[in-house]
């Protein structure tokens, strides 16, 4: 009679197993249209956080300031010739800042504390006086209080775009995470019940007069370890778990193929941007000729470097592999970073110039590579997304004067990409 008993648990198992499995699953999706809605709220706070129009004003003087005066040695995250600038205004108070900007020295003359051990943390590098009104460091220190404020969202716009992508990467993974925990915990609370069950029924039998001979066979089973990992139902179980894993981390592999974000290769020569773009400030368009009027950017031929480098460290090896380069009429073979697949086309000109796109937006702080690397993911979902949320740069371009006005006559946002085509399949494929 109880021979059957065990044949019922074994079916039973499974049917458990996968009642939880769709419990889960629907718990998954409640929790990522969770998510959805927390990130849509959070852009409508950053876009109504961002101030009055004084404000902004205030903060675009003092980043032109900053520009002009501050930057060849500081940044306002990052230290260069001098500190970060970001939480300064918490370190000190707005008159040290003042007297400081104005006369770094005097300060230090002065024996103050803060400003001669930062002096010495320098290497006694003297800041240079600037002759700036309260108000004019005032802005200064409102646009890097601002920029400071902003950076970790800019990143987060533009890196994992929350959109599209970053759902799409991120979704199978933790979708998956949560049921296999959920199943390992599971699977052993039904262990640790049967094992309750047999136990207790075991003891109630033995007491039991009157069993035939193969009842009281399977009462006197002890549990062996052996025999259990032969049991059909062993096996499978963990084979199930087994295929979970390897089902896991194949959707994984797969939602990263062709994702190269981050590459950074080693390249011929050890070009700097935060040396030539960032400290020397050398214009984007100098060396990549093609960006505001074509296709493509382009790659500086060693001609350009020339025009500094005839001059400058003529004795330096790395600028001798520029002279070798032009002595043999062979090209430097730089190593391509960002690669589209040939299915799809991307134009720089329409991006830079006409959409007026900055660079930094799907290249990153460019300025501030030692060596390039790749910071946009590149997916399709990463072009659709921005499509999707940029407003198309129509100011003083009237060629787009009927198109606003005719989307002005059926709906309040402003013209975006996604209204001009910018998700037609065909804009984007050969
Ligand atoms: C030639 C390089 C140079 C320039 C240009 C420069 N600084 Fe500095 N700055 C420094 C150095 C170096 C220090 C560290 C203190 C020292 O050595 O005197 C410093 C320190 C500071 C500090 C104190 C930072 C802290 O962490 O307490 C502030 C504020 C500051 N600079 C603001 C400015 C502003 C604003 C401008 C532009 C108007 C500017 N600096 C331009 C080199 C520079
Ligand atoms: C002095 C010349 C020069 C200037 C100025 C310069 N670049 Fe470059 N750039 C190069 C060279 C050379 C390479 C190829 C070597 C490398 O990748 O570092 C390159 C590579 C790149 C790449 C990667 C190309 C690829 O292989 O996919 C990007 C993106 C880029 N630059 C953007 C910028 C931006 C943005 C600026 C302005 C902030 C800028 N560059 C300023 C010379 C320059
Ligand atoms: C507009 C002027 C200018 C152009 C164009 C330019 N450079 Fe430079 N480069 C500089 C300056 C300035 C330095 C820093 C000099 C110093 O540190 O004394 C420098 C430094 C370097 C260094 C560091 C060398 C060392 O030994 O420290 C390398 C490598 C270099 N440049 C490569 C290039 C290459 C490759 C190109 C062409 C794609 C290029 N540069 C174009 C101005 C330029
Ligand atoms: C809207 C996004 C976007 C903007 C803005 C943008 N780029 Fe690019 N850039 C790309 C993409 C995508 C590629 C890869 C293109 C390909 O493989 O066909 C690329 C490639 C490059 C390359 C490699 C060579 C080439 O032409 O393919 C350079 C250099 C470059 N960009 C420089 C710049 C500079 C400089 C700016 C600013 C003036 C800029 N980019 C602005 C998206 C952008
Ligand atoms: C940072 C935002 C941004 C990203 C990222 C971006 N684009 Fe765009 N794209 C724009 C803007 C803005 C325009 C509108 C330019 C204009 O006014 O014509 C545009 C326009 C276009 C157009 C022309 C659409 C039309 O109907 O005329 C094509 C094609 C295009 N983008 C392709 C791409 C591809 C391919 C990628 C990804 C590799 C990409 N874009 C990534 C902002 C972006
Ligand atoms: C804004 C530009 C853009 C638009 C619009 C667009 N795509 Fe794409 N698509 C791309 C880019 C860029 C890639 C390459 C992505 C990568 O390498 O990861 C791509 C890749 C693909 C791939 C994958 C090819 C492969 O090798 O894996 C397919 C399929 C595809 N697109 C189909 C479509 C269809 C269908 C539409 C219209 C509904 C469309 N795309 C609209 C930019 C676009």
């Amino acid at each position: 009679m109880f021979a059957t008993l065990r044949p019922v648990g074994c079916h039973l198992l499974p049917i458990l197993v996968f009642f939880f499995l769709s419990l889960t699953s629907v718990r998954a999706q409640s929790d990522s249209t969770g998510t959805e809605v927390a990130s849509d709220t959070s852009t409508v706070e950053t876009a109504t956080s961002q101030g009055g129009i004084s404000d902004e004003a205030v903060i675009a003087e003092g980043e032109s300031l900053f520009n002009a005066n501050c930057r060849v040695c500081h940044a306002v995250d990052q230290q260069l010739v001098g500190p970060a600038l970001a939480g300064v205004y918490d370190r000190r108070d707005m008159d040290w800042i003042k007297s400081f900007v104005k006369n770094s020295q005097a300060v230090i003359a002065s024996g103050d504390d803060y400003a001669v051990s930062l002096y010495e943390d320098y290497n006694q590098t003297a800041m240079p006086s600037f002759n700036f009104s309260d108000t004019e460091v005032e802005s200064i220190i409102a646009y890097v209080r601002a920029e400071a404020e902003k950076e970790p969202e800019v990143t987060a716009a533009a890196g994992d775009t929350p959109g599209v992508s970053s759902q799409a990467t991120e979704g199978p993974s933790n979708f998956l995470t949560v049921i296999i925990v959920g199943l390992v915990i599971v699977l052993a609370l039904i262990l640790v019940v049967l094992f309750l069950i047999i136990n207790f029924l075991t003891k109630f039998l033995e007491k039991r007069e009157g069993l035939d001979s193969a009842d009281r066979e399977i009462i006197a089973q002890k549990f062996s370890l052996g025999k259990l990992v032969k049991k059909p139902a062993f096996v499978g179980i963990v084979a199930f778990v087994f295929g979970i894993f390897v089902l896991k981390s194949v959707i994984d592999g797969l939602y990263q193929v062709g994702i190269q974000q981050g590459y950074a290769p080693k390249q011929p020569i050890a070009f700097s941007h935060k040396l030539h773009a960032g400290q020397y400030e050398i214009d984007c368009n100098y060396c990549h000729t093609g960006v505001r009027k074509s296709k493509s950017a382009n790659i500086p031929s060693a001609n350009i470097c020339m025009n500094c480098h005839g001059q400058i460290l003529t004795e330096s090896p790395e600028i001798q592999k520029i002279y070798a380069a032009i002595e043999n009429d062979q090209p430097i073979e730089w190593v391509r970073v960002h690669n589209l697949p040939d299915l799809a086309y991307f134009n720089h000109a329409q991006h830079v110039a006409v959409g007026g796109q900055e660079c930094q937006t799907c290249h990153g702080e460019i300025q501030e590579m030692e060596v390039v690397e790749q910071y946009a993911p590149l997916t399709m979902g990463w072009c659709i997304n921005c499509h999707k949320e940029t407003n198309v740069n129509t100011k003083g371009n009237a060629y787009y004067d009927n198109l606003v006005e005719l989307h002005a006559q059926h709906s309040k946002e402003p013209l975006k990409v996604e209204d001009i085509g910018g998700l037609e399949c065909a804009k984007c494929h050969y």
